[in-house]
């Protein structure tokens, strides 16, 4: 289902026409965006991509950046924690030390022990899943969950050679999970934007139908790996009212997704970065440090929602591989 559009992405839409018109597109800073409607204004402006940070206005970019700054939302995160993962890796295997940092923090946090089923939520080809299998030992069975039916072929087969393993072509929007799994334990790695709100909820929904079946106990452990806080949306977001509280509206959320982007910004500038470089009054380095505040912002409001419902919750830096180095783990 697509998201209706907000009021920044019909001016990311119109911007991108416009300036397709003039043709800014050509000497515009191109920088990859997966969302939706950035897909359709490329294909609208002609074949160049640009983040819909760089259509912020810039006094709303400024008044973020102060709003931001002077905000008590801050969860500092945990150490990197000692995690089973082996020797560091090199960083063109940044996917592999981010398997085994994950596979680390789910087995040495106990819950894996008397599991019915690993929930492997936006599971790709599996790889996360199978890492844990090899390394836990588990006699649980896997339930691998994307919506994506081009994934299916890839490690499914080597995870029943090992065990029990599914595959669930769904979005997990529309997932309603059964109780029938029994104790489950729930991963992700890199679930993009909503996607990873969809399935806070879906576990919730779990929780719930096995309590009205009258089966107590502990909500599903989890251990959820954010990223592609661009493409997260109000409607979906499971805590507005941490937004809200913060004093910034659903317009000032669209915004603060946009500007969550920049996170991702490499080190330093490129040679050919455009002139106007610090069009929005704030310089390469500013941009980066803005972007990751706004994507520590997100997953704080989610951290706060998992605060209400599990014994322990906590954000925690799970490599250094990788901006995208937020791991939410809540049991
Ligand atoms: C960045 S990939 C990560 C894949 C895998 N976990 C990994 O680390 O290699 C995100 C995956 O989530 C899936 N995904 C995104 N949104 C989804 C949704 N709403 N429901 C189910 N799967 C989704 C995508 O199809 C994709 O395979």
């Amino acid at each position: 289902m697509r998201p209706c559009r907000s009021r920044l992405e019909e001016n990311w839409v119109e911007a991108a026409r416009s300036c397709s018109r003039q043709g800014v597109a050509s000497r515009a800073h191109v920088m990859p965006d997966h969302g939706v409607w950035s897909e359709l204004a490329v294909a609208e402006a002609g074949q160049r991509s640009f983040s819909k940070a760089d259509l912020v206005p810039r006094a709303r970019v400024l008044a973020l950046a102060r709003r931001l700054a002077d905000l008590d939302f801050e969860v500092p995160l945990a150490e990197l924690q000692a995690s089973g993962a082996p020797a560091p890796v090199a960083a063109t295997e940044k996917h592999v030390g981010q398997e085994c940092s994950l596979v680390g923090h789910v087995v040495s946090s106990g819950c894996l022990e008397g599991a019915d089923t690993v929930l492997d939520l936006g599971a790709g080809r599996g790889c996360l899943s199978e890492r844990l299998q090899q390394a836990a030992g588990t006699r649980a069975g896997f339930l691998l969950i994307d919506r994506d039916p081009q994934k299916a072929r890839c490690r499914d087969a080597a995870l029943r050679r090992r065990g029990r393993a599914r595959r669930l072509v769904a979005d997990l929007q529309h997932v309603r999970l059964d109780p029938a799994l029994g104790r489950c334990v729930a991963v992700t790695k890199h679930l993009c934007g909503c996607a990873t709100d969809f399935g806070l909820r879906c576990l919730r929904a779990l929780d719930e139908d096995k309590a009205a079946l009258g089966r107590t106990g502990p909500p599903t452990p989890l251990f959820f790996a954010t990223c592609c806080h661009h493409r997260c949306t109000w409607e979906h977001y499971v805590n507005q009212a941490f937004v809200l509280r913060h004093g910034l509206s659903e317009g000032d959320f669209a915004d603060v997704c946009a500007l969550s982007h920049w996170a991702t910004l490499q080190a330093r500038p490129p040679e050919e970065a455009p002139r106007g470089e610090a069009r929005e009054g704030l310089d390469w380095g500013q941009r980066r440090a803005l972007g990751q505040r706004c994507k520590r912002f997100l997953d704080s409001g989610r951290l706060e929602w998992l605060r209400g419902r599990y014994a322990t919750a906590a954000l925690v830096q799970y490599t250094t591989l990788s901006v995208e180095n937020r791991l939410l783990v809540a049991r």
